[in-house]
């Protein structure tokens, strides 16, 4: 099982790094989590109900005011540092991870809130790539470090639709809202149910000691991912249109049933997708609630086999995490388990016994390795608090 440093550990290391780096202590530290989702899989773009959670994986941002119109940021994980303009100026030769940053400025400007130059260190724990979210929870930290040196902020609604729109415009993925919404609002000891329509959420309990999220990371990132997401989203729309429906929220399965024969089959199979899986959210987030463990489990897998056969996000590895899960069973206890976040490798989802994780993990990760020779890296997580300000020494 991998174990993650803690969160105070990480603090201290990213500012001991920026008083090296900087020659003076960082008077600002923010964190930002990762998340992962439970349930309700390319779902947040359809405008239906999804089930996330921060996990206590975080990304840090240490630093202080500093003079010019730009932002020094040295990171850590990439031991580089790099000069991001803060509005204009060209940023054509920087490395993806600073475009993240640019992407926040940007948006925040347009709300009329002007970032200020700061030199700061980045630090995270959320594993780069893995579908944990790591590029929404370096956006939030860097709208949170924003908002804490100007002292100026927008609503937390406002803020995650702001690092959404950073992430539009720096990655070109027209993701929804989902990650940037974990990041922000997501509080210790829930998950998260967000209603994409509304931008409502309704924080539900997870605190049975006896019960443990387990994410397994596959190792595997399949090159589709952009292009492939932007697919889903446009079949979406096309088959709401079809089912003249503003999105596939406003459907229903008996009027895609009934629809069946003027709809191509293909979005039929995505459309199913959609409906059945808003159902399997709500459902879930109710047997939650009423500690219905094993209906929990049976939605996870339902949802597993919807995603892999009428969306076709799912890969080989992430079939093999799943299937190696659910061979071991309530017995061994292992309650659910499903592939997490856009798929096409990233990283499974399970809800384990407490006592029975580290069995458990080690073993799906044992059957993995010998069907694929690819490492898997497994680690529990509690649902953790989104972004806070960890130090703010304004003077
Ligand atoms: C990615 C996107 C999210 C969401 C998930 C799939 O993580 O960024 O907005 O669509 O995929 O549920």
């Amino acid at each position: 099982m991998d174990q993650a440093i803690p969160l105070t550990a990480l603090v201290e290391r990213a500012t001991s790094a920026f008083q090296k780096r900087f020659g003076r202590p960082a008077r600002y530290v923010v964190a930002a989590p990762g998340r992962v989702n439970l349930i309700g899989e390319h779902i947040d773009y359809n405008d239906g109900l999804v089930l996330p959670m921060a996990i206590d994986r975080y990304t840090v941002l240490a630093g202080d005011l500093a003079e010019g119109e730009s932002a020094c940021v040295y990171s850590r994980l990439m031991d580089e540092q790099h000069i991001i303009p803060l509005a204009s100026g060209d940023v054509t030769g920087l490395p993806v991870w600073t475009r993240y940053l640019r992407g926040v400025f940007d948006a925040y400007r347009e709300e009329g809130i002007y970032p200020k130059a700061f030199d700061a260190v980045v630090d995270s724990t959320v594993p780069l790539g893995g579908g944990l979210s790591s590029s929404a929870a370096l956006e939030v930290a860097t709208a949170t470090l924003i908002e804490t040196i100007t002292g100026q902020s927008v609503t937390p609604v406002r803020k995650a639709l702001l690092c959404q729109q950073a992430e539009h415009r720096s990655a070109g993925v027209p993701c929804g809202i989902m990650d940037q919404f974990s990041s922000v609002l997501c509080q210790a000891g829930h998950l998260m149910l967000l209603d994409c329509r509304s931008q409502e959420t309704t924080m539900v309990p997870m605190t049975d000691p006896s019960i443990e999220v387990l994410i397994i990371n596959s190792n595997v990132k399949h090159e589709l991912t952009g292009g492939e997401y932007a697919k889903r989203r446009a079949q979406c729309e096309a088959a709401a249109q079809a089912l003249r429906v503003p999105t596939l929220r406003e459907a229903s399965l008996a009027m895609l049933e009934e629809k069946k024969s003027e709809l191509d089959a293909l979005l039929y199979r995505r459309a199913r997708h959609v409906i059945t899986e808003i159902n399997r959210t709500t459902a879930t987030a109710a047997a939650i609630e009423a500690g219905r463990w094993a209906d929990v489990g049976e939605l996870m897998a339902a949802s597993h086999a919807s995603l892999r056969d009428d969306y076709e996000v799912s890969c080989p590895e992430l079939d093999i995490l799943v299937a190696a899960a659910s061979e071991l069973g309530i017995e061994q206890g292992l309650l659910g388990s499903r592939m997490t976040g856009g798929g096409f490798g990233g990283c499974t989802v399970s809800l384990v016994k407490t006592e029975a994780t580290t069995k458990v993990a080690k073993e799906i990760c044992k059957r993995y390795r010998r069907q694929t020779g690819v490492t898997a890296i497994a680690f529990a997580t509690p649902p953790a608090q989104g972004a806070t300000v960890l130090v703010s020494n304004r003077s």
